[in-house]
């Protein structure tokens, strides 16, 4: 009776998966960030440990209730608290150098202030505020894709769509894929209630060509699953 155990299909493998969203400072006390929760990171976390992963979980600025998440996520899950870009980035990649399979599931700001003050800024009455300069941050999923920090590492990247003019979700995702040269890319819908802080996701997974090789809808860890299953298959 009870729900059955979970294939331990991971057992042996390491696995780094990022989750949240980075914040980039403007001031010490001020910084531009963006509404990721983490959830679907921290439910990709736990589904690798109970499929027998020693999982990294490096985390960037969770929601509260998601920090609270981590800890069922068993015994072969640590974890690495990060705030900027920069420093996601270091611990993907300190992590990422033993890993068999590394999961972009971050949302990371794609540009930064082009210099932090030490001091806070100030407003001066009367006067507009100054503009701030941005530079545009790494890409952390194209350089882990095109480095491999270790051979044979499967990499995969998230691609979050709203659609526009001049595409579908699946358009965008399908040009993200072949961009960034990840193995998988995790292609969902984002905004008007729906990826960002809830816990229903709905994504399609593409191999590094666009093609179509998963499709998942229902909870974030139902959609962990499905993304597992996919990596499983790639893996030596
Ligand atoms: N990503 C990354 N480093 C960045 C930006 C994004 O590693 N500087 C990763 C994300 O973690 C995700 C994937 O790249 O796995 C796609 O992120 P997304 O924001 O959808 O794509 P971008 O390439 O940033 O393109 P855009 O925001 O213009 O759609
Ligand atoms: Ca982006």
């Amino acid at each position: 009776p009870g729900t059955p155990a979970p294939v331990r299909d991971l057992a042996g493998r390491r696995v780094v998966v990022s989750a949240g969203g980075t914040r980039e400072p403007i001031d010490p006390v001020r910084f531009i960030g963006n509404r990721s929760s983490g959830r679907q990171g921290v439910a990709l976390a736990q589904a690798a440990a109970e499929r027998g992963a020693v999982v990294t979980l490096v985390a960037a600025n969770l929601a509260q209730d998601v920090t609270a998440l981590v800890e069922q996520a068993g015994v072969s899950c640590s974890v690495v608290r990060v705030e900027s870009t920069a420093e996601l980035r270091e611990a993907v990649r300190a992590a990422g150098a033993d890993a068999d399979v590394v999961v972009m599931a971050a949302a990371v700001a794609d540009f930064r202030p082009a210099s932090t003050p030490d001091a806070k800024i100030k407003k001066v009455p009367g006067q507009g505020p100054a503009p701030i300069e941005l530079v545009e941050n790494p890409d952390i999923l194209a350089e882990l894709a095109h480095d491999r920090l270790r051979a044979g590492q499967v990499v995969v990247g998230f691609a979050a769509e709203t659609g526009d003019k001049s595409g579908s979700v699946l358009d965008h995702g399908r040009a993200k894929a072949r961009r960034k040269g990840a193995d998988l890319i995790a292609v969902n819908a984002v905004g008007a209630g729906r990826g960002f802080g809830t816990d229903a996701n709905d994504v399609t997974v593409l191999d590094g060509s666009g093609d179509v090789v998963g499709q998942a809808a229902g909870s974030k860890r139902e959609v962990a699953d499905a993304l597992w299953d996919a990596v499983v298959k790639l893996l030596p």
